[in-house]
Formats: structure tokens, C-alpha cells, sequence
């Protein structure tokens, strides 16, 4: 098969055959070579289509190669790819959309990727309080530099230690970073009480989708909030997934708490590259003005343009509150069929976003999640797989509906899931 030759090639050069990790052959036991991709489709080099709920780890939220979207990132390139030099007018307009729309922006930075965008955060929380520690969350996912590579996906037996997810973090990193439960007021209080003059920054994803879903408490949410108010530690929520995706104004809105500092990205370029930090004037102001932020290619004319293209489409389609109402369709579906075929698994999400975890209970925190029955997964989604429906094998992951999606790619799910759960009782 032609998928087996380009493997074949790859994996002697490309280091696991992947350009990141969770791509690698880790987590495709069975080689994944796609070749295009449109609408809720994506089909790979040997001609199989699949109807596609990872949408890149969540970015695609029109609808993969949509036309609109190309044409205004075609328009902007014909002008000009890149100028490096000075500010442009879609920059101007595209940070005052994101001003008008996000609770907490007053001003915008825009970089390429959300790593990129907590990095900052994370050094303009130190630069500004003149603290060193950060404090994060099991089961938050804020990229791959040193500070935020710990505690994600951390094996059950480490949990309640600082679990660090790569070799060559620095050892400063292990002395700067607390990884805290997470929806544990209590927890958070006791450190903050203890050690708040030494904490410049809190970062979290709101809705930890990183594995899976982990709705949040309010009161949790208000507790980092006042807490962090009170002992001057900037508070940083991390909407790379959330914004755009389940609320045009990030989930801050909804559950009425406003961070500091805002990290955007993914659903907002609809698969193209572009990410930004957002916050309050009193700490955005700092940015080239002591603090170092730099890079040849952030706000980048094709991002923008694909930004700007993207939300005016997502106020003007609704596509939103569409998303939203099929994502619970989805897991309303999904939880009956669980519970008819009597299979001990259990549906997490929120709007757009659903998982199927081989687990029962709630989830309050990650380590709830840890002990999810990883071999079973393995195995739907490969039969899944099999049957032209196509996510992650990646346990801990999760699928996304598109504006593309439709109650007939939902019969076509729930008919193969219901072919497949019996065999994972
Ligand atoms: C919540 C969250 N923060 C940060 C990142 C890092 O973003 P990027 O992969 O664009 O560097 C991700 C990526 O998956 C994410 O989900």
C-alpha cells in the first residue's frame, strides 16, 4: 500500500514518524498518511475517506479547506506573505475584533502557537510580579516548554508528585512549577496561603480538554480568582481550545470570571497558524517595554486573514450554538448507547467537544481520568477506524464536530459504535 512506502521513508528520517509526538507511531500503531481533507472529510494516500472528529486537535471548526477562509488567506498572500516590519492594518483590525470580544483583552500580541502564547504569559507573570513560581493543574495541557511539561497525562502511581513529560527539563523548572489538583479549592488556598509572595502566575484551561473534559466547579474557578486578586498573582486562563470553539467570548464569559492574561489560538484561524496573548493594559503594556517577545513570523498576514475571515463567519453562520447543540446530540446518543448495550464506559464533553472513556464515576479532577482502560480505546478506535470514522487512538484525547458535521455523520457514528461496544464489555 502506498501508505506502507512513505512510512516506510519517513520513519528512517523523521524521528517516530511524526512531527509531534502524539502524531508519532506511539499512538498509530497502524500508520496514518493522509492526503486531503474537506468539509468533515479527510482521506488518506490510499484513497480511504473517513469522516474526520479530530480535526487537528480541534482547530477545524468550519469545516476542513473551507473556501471562504482559503480565499481571504489567498487575497492577503497575493498582497504580500510576509513584511516583518512595523504593524500592519489587519493586525490592527484583527486585535481590535479580539479586544471587543474577549472579556479580559484590552490588548492583543499576536505569536503562531499556543506554546508560544503561555510561554509569554507565563514570563510577563514573573516579569510583572517580580515572583518566580507558577502554579498549574493536573490534567492542563499549556504546550511543551520546560515550565508548563508537567503533570498532563501523569501514570496513576506518580499522581500527587511533580511528573515531568520530557527528558532535559531544567532543574528550575522542577524548583518553579506546582502542579496542583484540579477543582481543589482547598488545596489552592493552603499553597497561596503559604507561599503567595512567591507565586507569579496560575495557569489553567478552564475546561481541561487535554484529557478529555473536566467541567469545572464555579466556586473553583471564583477561588483562583479572589485568591489570586488578593496575594497579586496574575491569574492566566488558557483558552486555546475553549474560545471560539464553545464561546465567542472564551468560556470566561459564561462562568463570569475574568483572568488577567488570555492565551487564544486553534478554533480562532480555522487550521491555519496563529495564536495570541490577550490581557489587561497594566500587564500587556510591559510587552517590549522590558519584557522580550519576538519572533520572524508572529502576526503572520495568512493567520490574520484567516482570523478575520473565520470569526466574521462563526457570527454570521451561528455556527456556534450549532456545534454546540449537535456536540450534545452526540453525547446524549452516545451515553443511551452505553447504557442499552450495558458497557461500562462513560461520555465526557462539553458542547462541541465529546470522549467515550472506558470508565465509570464522575470526573472532578485528572485522577479520575488516569486509570481510563487505554486498551479498550486502543481497540474501538481502530475498528472505528476500519469502518471510515476517524480520531485519535490517543486514550486521554478527544473528538470535535464541525460546522461540516450533520445528524447523518451522528446515524453513521452511532451505527458503528453500536457494531463495535459489544465486543469492549
Ligand atoms: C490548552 C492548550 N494550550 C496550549 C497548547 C499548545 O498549543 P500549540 O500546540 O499551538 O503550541 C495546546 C495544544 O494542544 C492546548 O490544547
Amino acid at each position: 500500500m502506498r501508505s506502507d512506502e512513505i512510512y516506510k521513508r519517513g520513519s528512517e528520517i523523521i524521528p517516530k514518524a511524526a512531527q509531534t509526538g502524539l502524531r508519532s507511531e506511539t499512538h498509530y500503531p497502524e500508520p496514518f498518511i493522509p492526503e486531503t481533507a474537506y468539509g468533515c472529510k479527510i482521506k488518506d494516500v490510499n484513497g480511504k475517506l473517513y469522516t474526520d472528529y479530530h480535526l487537528a486537535f480541534g482547530p477545524i471548526i468550519l469545516g476542513h479547506n473551507y473556501p471562504e477562509v482559503n480565499e481571504a488567506v489567498k487575497e492577503q498572500v497575493d498582497r504580500g506573505v510576509l513584511f516583518g516590519a512595523g504593524m500592519c492594518e489587519l493586525e490592527v483590525e484583527v486585535a481590535e475584533k479580539l479586544v471587543s470580544l474577549i472579556p479580559s483583552a484590552e490588548m492583543v500580541n499576536f505569536v503562531n502557537s499556543g506554546t508560544e502564547a503561555t510561554y509569554h504569559a507565563i514570563r510577563l507573570s514573573r516579569a510583572y510580579t517580580g515572583r518566580e513560581k507558577i502554579v498549574k493543574f493536573e490534567g492542563c495541557y499549556h504546550g511543551w516548554h520546560d515550565y508548563v511539561a508537567f503533570n498532563v497525562n501523569t501514570p496513576s502511581d506518580k499522581l500527587g508528585k511533580l511528573y515531568p513529560h520530557s527528558k532535559g527539563i531544567l532543574k528550575a523548572a522542577f524548583d518553579t512549577t506546582i502542579a496542583l489538583p484540579f477543582n481543589d479549592s482547598d488545596a489552592f488556598k493552603e499553597l497561596m496561603a503559604e507561599k503567595h509572595d512567591e507565586i507569579a502566575g496560575v495557569i489553567l484551561e478552564p475546561i481541561p480538554h487535554s484529557v478529555g473534559a473536566i467541567i469545572p466547579k464555579k466556586e473553583f474557578l471564583k477561588t483562583l480568582r479572589k485568591e489570586t486578586k488578593t496575594y497579586g498573582s496574575l491569574l492566566i486562563f488558557d483558552e486555546i481550545i475553549t474560545a471560539f470553539r464553545h464561546n465567542i467570548h472564551g468560556v470566561q464569559e459564561e462562568f463570569g470570571v475574568i483572568p488577567d492574561l488570555t492565551t487564544i489560538g486553534k478554533a480562532m484561524g480555522n487550521g491555519y497558524p496563529i495564536a495570541a496573548l490577550c490581557g489587561k493594559k497594566e500587564f500587556m503594556s510591559m510587552i517590549h517595554n522590558g519584557v522580550l517577545v519576538s519572533g520572524t513570523y508572529s502576526g503572520h498576514p495568512a493567520g490574520l486573514a484567516a482570523t478575520k475571515k473565520t470569526i466574521e463567519i462563526l457570527e454570521r453562520e451561528k455556527v456556534i450554538p450549532y456545534i454546540s447543540r449537535l456536540g450534545e446530540e452526540y453525547k446524549k446518543a452516545l451515553r443511551d448507547l452505553i447504557e442499552d448495550l450495558n458497557i461500562t464506559a462513560r461520555v465526557v464533553g462539553y458542547k462541541s467537544i465529546f470522549a467515550l472513556q472506558f470508565a465509570q464515576g464522575e470526573v472532578v479532577d485528572y485522577s479520575d481520568i488516569a486509570g481510563i482502560d487505554k486498551g479498550k480505546f486502543r481497540k474501538f478506535t481502530a475498528e472505528m477506524r476500519r469502518r471510515g470514522i476517524f480520531f485519535t487512538p490517543n486514550p486521554m484525547k478527544r473528538c470535535h464536530v464541525s460546522l461540516a458535521h450533520t445528524e447523518k455523520e451522528l446515524n453513521e457514528y452511532l451505527d458503528a459504535a453500536s457494531e463495535i461496544l459489544p465486543s469492549l464489555k
